[in-house]
């Protein structure tokens, strides 16, 4: 299976066996093209999928050292995310499958996120088994999903306001830090102390699963403003926030999906240490397991798109080429196959 990912501001390909096996990858972050603008330009990031897909399509094909006829399938992230970044990834994988005659897998990068716990190796504690609680925690995306089958999915809980990466890298700017800002304030958190800064904790407490972020970085905004806290101090303090909060949030989740097997976190929050904690903890006092991916693929990469291909092709849920990238595509809407 091919997979390309184009649908924010990382350009990657893979090459995938039915059983799982990464026979080739490569994620091409933009994160210099972007980083001057202070977040992902949409216009800048298509041009720079279009340079850079092709050339890269071909060289993990020559590292997989396959030929495009030993391909069984062509997936690629057809939603949500930017437009013009889906055109040229969806567009590319249409060309591909029409000029081998293959099946053709529209992706929603969401499904790709679910799934990748699945791959078989990829995680000590063994892939999960549905149904499982996702915990989607990216600059683009803070949402608990019910995993219930491939193509099966319920939204348990969202943001109301922003993304919890996008909270991470709004408080990072208030303190004078690069973009994308939450490695940088992870770093500086190490040299803080939380106690000395007190921060809202939105919605803690509060009936099920959703998120509100808004309210807290206009908390650190204003602490900074004062100018009576140490940065490393604020920095501390707004992630225990988040992380308590996402303990919570993931409680209140997995209460609402009893039979849950396992707390699978991605997206590039996971890389947190404090927040890793927090969900241990939760994990651990529900009686799951915390499953989170490797970092590489807990952030966007084509293995996760070309493993969701796989589990869809397995289940005969191939797409027509008239499949048009969707920029919003909810996961509901998708469909599944019936059982698991
Ligand atoms: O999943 P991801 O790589 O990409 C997209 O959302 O497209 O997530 C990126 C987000 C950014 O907001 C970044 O600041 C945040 O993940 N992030 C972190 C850490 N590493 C990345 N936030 C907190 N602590 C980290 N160590
Ligand atoms: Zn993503």
């Amino acid at each position: 299976m091919l997979g390309l990912e184009s649908s924010c501001d990382e350009t990657a390909a893979a090459v995938l066996r039915g059983d799982g096996t990464i026979l080739a990858e490569a994620v091409l972050s933009q994160e210099a093209e972007h980083a001057r603008f202070g977040g992902v330009v949409p216009e800048i990031a298509a041009r720079a999928h279009l340079a850079a897909l092709p050339a890269m399509v071909a060289r993990v094909m020559a590292r997989a050292g396959i030929g495009f006829d030993a391909l069984a399938a062509v997936a690629a992230t057809a939603g949500p995310g930017l437009i013009g970044g889906l055109i040229v990834g969806a567009g590319l994988g249409k060309g591909i499958a029409i000029a081998r005659g293959l099946p053709y897998l529209a992706i929603n990068h969401l499904e790709g996120h679910a799934l990748t716990a699945r791959i078989p190796g990829i995680v000590a504690s063994g892939a999960p088994v549905f149904p499982y609680l996702l915990l989607l925690l990216s600059g683009g995306h803070c949402q608990c999903v019910a995993v219930e089958g491939v193509g099966r999915y319920r939204r348990l809980g969202t943001t109301l306001d922003d993304a919890v990466g996008e909270a991470f890298d709004k408080a990072a700017k208030i303190l004078g830090l690069p973009w994308p800002g939450g490695p940088h304030l992870e770093r500086l958190a190490a040299s803080g102390d939380a106690r000395r800064v007190a921060l809202p904790r939105p919605l803690l407490g509060r009936d099920g699963c959703d998120f509100s972020w808004s309210g807290l970085k206009t908390a650190v905004a204003q602490r900074v403003a004062k100018g009576d806290a140490a940065a490393s101090d604020i920095a501390a303090s707004f992630q225990a926030a988040v992380a308590a909060v996402l303990a919570d949030r993931a409680a209140h989740a997995l209460a609402m999906l009893p039979g849950a097997t396992a707390l699978v976190v991605a997206g590039g929050v996971a890389a947190n240490g404090a927040v890793r904690a927090a969900l241990s903890g939760v994990a651990a006092s529900r009686g799951v397991a915390l499953v989170a991916p490797p970092i590489r693929l807990c952030t966007d990469n084509a293995v996760m798109i070309a493993w969701a291909g796989i589990e869809r092709l397995n289940r005969g849920l191939v797409d027509t080429l008239g499949h048009a990238p969707r920029p919003r595509w909810p996961l509901e809407e998708l469909r599944g196959a019936p059982g698991q």
